[in-house]
């Protein structure tokens, strides 16, 4: 049991303090933000704490950092002495896109921090939170960590050097596989099924393809060919998905935000 703070309680901020909640393991929540209605709402919603952004810094054991990539360091500058202060150990968790471990370590000083990448499907459990460590985080502290998102979906650490290639996929991914939902529901409807059950089908299929990949482990080309019976329907979709180079542009597409330049 821990007592876990939040700076910055918006979208995504919010999001895991609603898992952290769930798990059970946040004996107090410690919830801070610019605007303190958002933190009232939130404290409302989940029984926590609503704090100052140094009372947060002062007594969470864990810290998560929820500001906007830009506003990190005039946030930080405003608590840097109570964190320095602390003789106890706090474990620093940034959300912040593009902020990386040398960054954070320069701002926040050689002390055990968490770099982590979460994506939008972890304010309804879905999500997956891509995590890199300072070296002096340690494994009970990762463990720590782990178990309080663990209502948020996947929890992965990843080395850093591979966690933007990882987000094309995860932070990136919800966009194209909305757009791909988007795409199937046209065509449904194009076909006579009205627009919001067209949705639903559609995503749920989605869903369910997905848990159907993790849960077996199965190869997504293999399940794609037990889909395709011999001289059926499917087949004829994927030759026309083929010859408009679908897989091409969906890979490309995951390159480009990979090679997106900041
Ligand atoms: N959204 C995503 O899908 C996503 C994915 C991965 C990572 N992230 C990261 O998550 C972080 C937050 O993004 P978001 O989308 O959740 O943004 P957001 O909804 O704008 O939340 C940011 C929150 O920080 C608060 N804030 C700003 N300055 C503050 C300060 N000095 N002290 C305390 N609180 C302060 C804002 O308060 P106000 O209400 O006053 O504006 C706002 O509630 C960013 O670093 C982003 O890179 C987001």
């Amino acid at each position: 049991m821990a007592c876990i703070g939040f700076i910055g309680t918006g979208n995504m901020g919010g999001a895991l303090a609603r898992a952290a909640a769930k798990s059970g393991l946040a004996h107090s929540l410690l919830l801070a933000n610019r605007s303190p209605e958002k933190a009232q709402l939130l404290a409302r919603e989940l029984g926590g704490e609503v704090v100052t952004n140094r009372e947060a810094a002062e007594r969470a054991q864990v810290l998560f950092l929820g500001v906007k990539p830009h506003l990190l360091e005039g946030m930080l500058d405003g608590i840097r002495d109570v964190l320095d202060a602390r003789e106890d150990r706090i474990l620093i968790v940034s959300m912040a896109a593009g902020k990386d471990l040398k960054t954070l370590r320069a701002l926040l000083g050689d002390r055990p921090i968490l770099r982590i990448m979460p994506n939008i499907p972890v304010a309804v459990g879905g999500g997956v939170t891509l995590y890199a460590a300072s070296p002096e985080v340690t494994e009970a502290e990762k463990r720590l960590f782990e178990e309080l998102l663990a209502e948020s979906g996947m929890v992965s650490e990843i080395q850093e050097s591979l966690l933007e290639a990882a987000s094309g996929v995860t932070g990136c991914g919800p966009a194209f596989a909305a757009m791909f939902v988007e795409a199937l529901a046209d065509g449904a409807v194009a076909c006579g099924l009205p627009r919001r059950q067209a949705m639903d089908y559609a995503a749920q299929m989605l869903m369910g393809t997905a848990k159907l990949l993790l849960e077996t482990g199965e190869h997504p080309g293999s399940l794609k060919d037990r889909v395709c019976s011999p001289g059926g329907s499917t087949i004829q979709g994927v030759r026309k998905l083929e010859e408009r180079a679908f897989r091409a542009a969906v890979t490309d597409a995951v390159i480009a935000t990979f090679e997106k330049e900041f």
